[in-house]
């Protein structure tokens, strides 16, 4: 299983147009070095003719064209099979509307993430041009799915609606993770890029996958209240903090995986100053940090 990292920032990207945090200052000014990250997407493949992305970011256009195994191979082509949405926020789902170059699209997504994205939204018409242009495929957890080649599974994992849908209660549709098999090489991928908690089957999935990625949002809990940019703490936007001494390094501590690479990192994390003795500690445990034009070969 092939896997390349197009995005590995969370929403907002690094550096975000609207922060002068100090990543993303020093990012700027050169002071930091350190590459800018374009908002999570990730592509996956058993061939190398099919890939399927896991979500689309608002960036996706560049993210395909910076990526020569997503490129076209005749006048009107694309090598994505199919898009997998792992929750129904901006930064996974805007990308889709950028798609709108009247070709097939195969979305996979929960029930709950295909209503949240088409109901109500007159944006949603630019991909209905014609009939057939979407083709949604439900993942339904607890269920294998064909998709692109590989066995694709859904697992809830503690989250939230995204912000734009908050009023309508949560599901556990909102957000998954999503347990990739090469049924070939018999090769695993766990993907769980938005997380609130690790519950038992997560911790399950991790210990028998060969490549784990997960939530890398926030180092600690108050990371935007501390710096003067928001008011929510890390759980209230049901991403669960790698430090300290409840976070994701602590947690996971023990999982099996041969590779653990934290995504969807925010700008504001100091997981992306080099030398940061935060990233000094998940180096040392183990982990890697995702960043645009990762590759892993499983
Ligand atoms: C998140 O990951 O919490 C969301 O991307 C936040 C947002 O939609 O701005
Ligand atoms: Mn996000
Ligand atoms: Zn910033």
């Amino acid at each position: 299983m092939r896997i390349k990292v197009l995005g590995a920032a969370a929403g907002g990207g690094f550096p975000q147009w609207n922060c002068g945090c100090p990543n993303c200052r020093d990012l700027r000014s050169g002071a930091l070095a350190a590459k800018p990250l374009t908002q999570e997407c990730v592509a996956v493949s058993a061939d190398d003719e099919r890939w399927i992305l896991l979500n689309a970011s608002p960036e996706i256009r560049s993210q395909i064209e910076d990526c020569p195994a997503l490129h076209p191979r005749g006048p009107r082509h694309s090598p994505i099979a199919a898009i997998v949405l792992t929750n129904g926020d901006l930064d996974h789902c805007l990308g889709l509307l950028s798609l709108r170059e009247s070709h097939p699209l195969v979305i996979c997504a929960t029930e709950r993430v295909r209503r949240g994205f088409t109901e109500g939204n007159v944006l949603y018409r630019t991909l209905q041009r014609f009939p057939g242009q979407v083709t949604w495929r439900t993942l339904e957890p607890g269920k294998e799915a064909e998709v692109g080649g590989l066995a694709v599974e859904a697992l809830p994992a503690p989250g939230k609606p995204p912000i734009h849908l908050e009023d309508g209660g949560a599901d556990p549709g909102d957000n998954v993770g999503l347990l990739i098999h090469d049924r070939r090489s018999g090769k695993r991928l766990a993907y769980f890029s938005a997380a609130a908690a690790v519950t038992p089957a997560m911790r399950a999935a991790f210990d028998r996958a060969d490549c784990v990625f997960f939530d890398g949002t926030f180092w600690t809990s108050d990371e935007l209240i501390a710096l003067g940019l928001g008011d929510k703490r890390a759980e209230q936007m049901a991403h669960l903090p790698v430090g300290g001494k409840d976070g994701s390094l602590r947690t996971l501590a023990g999982v099996r995986a041969a590779k653990r690479i934290y995504i969807h990192i925010n700008n504001t994390n100091p997981l992306l100053r080099p030398g940061s003795p935060e990233r000094e500690q998940a180096l040392a445990a183990g982990w890697e940090i995702a960043y645009d034009g990762m590759e892993v070969n499983l």
